[in-house]
């Protein structure tokens, strides 16, 4: 293994706004070998998130943000190439944290089996990962949605939103997406089943709330925050339930964030 080259991208600053390349270092390193409870894999996908970009900051968050000068974390799908645990053989594929790389040496509690012949790999970084997680237990538990009622989802051409809207319509609920241009609302109409889609770069939010939710909203499912879930506020029925899933508006604030106003 020693032969090999771990091509890798480390933070580098603590970016100011939208990331840039400077942020990030460029490195190599030889690869190292698995010790006990370890496997080397490598890395065949990885899955880029909103949510880095919150790792990337300093200061208290539900994890540890990355370190300077630390391999940029990122969740992946790797393939064992050496194994020093009894649990893993060469060849198994996985699931787990890799880091924006291409090899990385894992603990084996880290792990959780993927299997290519139930569904292709990325998938398990899209609807069958924590993607899929969130929309879904999002959804139901916090948002509870009942057949017939109103659900505003936003970002919802995105990884969550698009698949949280799919399942709320499964739940015979109408569905209501909001997403950027013209060609994002026609793939959550005609190809995802949304009953309709607001273009929040081109039309008039509240209006279009308006009209496609005029008994008011029951459940919003808010990735975005900031001003469109101001919007939604001023319109949600009595007893609705509102999922934070994220607030992706504020990830490059500068001047702090944005919370509702009304
Ligand atoms: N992926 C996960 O596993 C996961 C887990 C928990 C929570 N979350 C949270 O869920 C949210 C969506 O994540 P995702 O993985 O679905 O992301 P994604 O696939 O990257 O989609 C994000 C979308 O958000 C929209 N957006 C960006 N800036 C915006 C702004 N200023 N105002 C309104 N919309 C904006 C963009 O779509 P438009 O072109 O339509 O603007 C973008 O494509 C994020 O807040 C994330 O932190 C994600």
């Amino acid at each position: 293994m020693r032969s090999l080259e771990n091509r890798q991208f480390r933070l580098k600053s603590r970016p100011v706004g939208m990331v840039k390349r400077s942020d990030f270092e460029f490195t190599t390193e030889p690869v190292g070998e698995p010790g006990p409870g370890e496997v080397l894999l490598r890395v065949l996908y990885l899955s880029l998130d909103p949510a880095m970009r919150g790792w990337m900051n300093e200061g208290r968050s539900y994890i540890a943000p990355v370190a300077l000068g630390e391999v940029m974390r990122a969740g992946g799908i790797g393939r064992v190439m050496a194994s020093n645990d009894p649990s893993f053989a060469v060849g198994d594929l996985v699931n787990t944290m890799t880091g924006v790389q291409d090899y990385v040496i894992a603990n084996v509690k880290s792990l959780t089996r993927v299997d290519e012949k139930l569904a292709p790999l990325p998938r398990y970084l899209g609807a069958l990962g924590i993607t899929g997680f969130s929309a879904y237990f999002g959804l139901l538990d916090v948002g509870q949605p009942r057949p017939g009622e109103s659900v505003v989802v936003s970002g919802a051409a995105g990884a969550v939103g698009a698949i949280a809207g799919q399942i709320a319509k499964l739940q015979g609920c109408r569905v209501v997406g909001i997403a950027g241009g013209p060609e994002k609302c026609r793939y959550l109409v005609e190809e995802l089943g949304f009953d309709a889609a607001i273009d929040y770069k081109n039309e008039d939010v509240r209006a279009a709330l308006k009209e496609h939710c005029p008994t008011g909203i029951n459940v919003y499912f808010d990735n975005v925050g900031g001003e469109i879930l101001d919007m939604v506020l001023a319109q949600l029925a009595r007893k609705a339930r509102i999922v934070i899933c994220g607030a992706i508006s504020q990830y490059n604030s500068t001047e702090g964030v944005q919370g509702p106003k009304n």
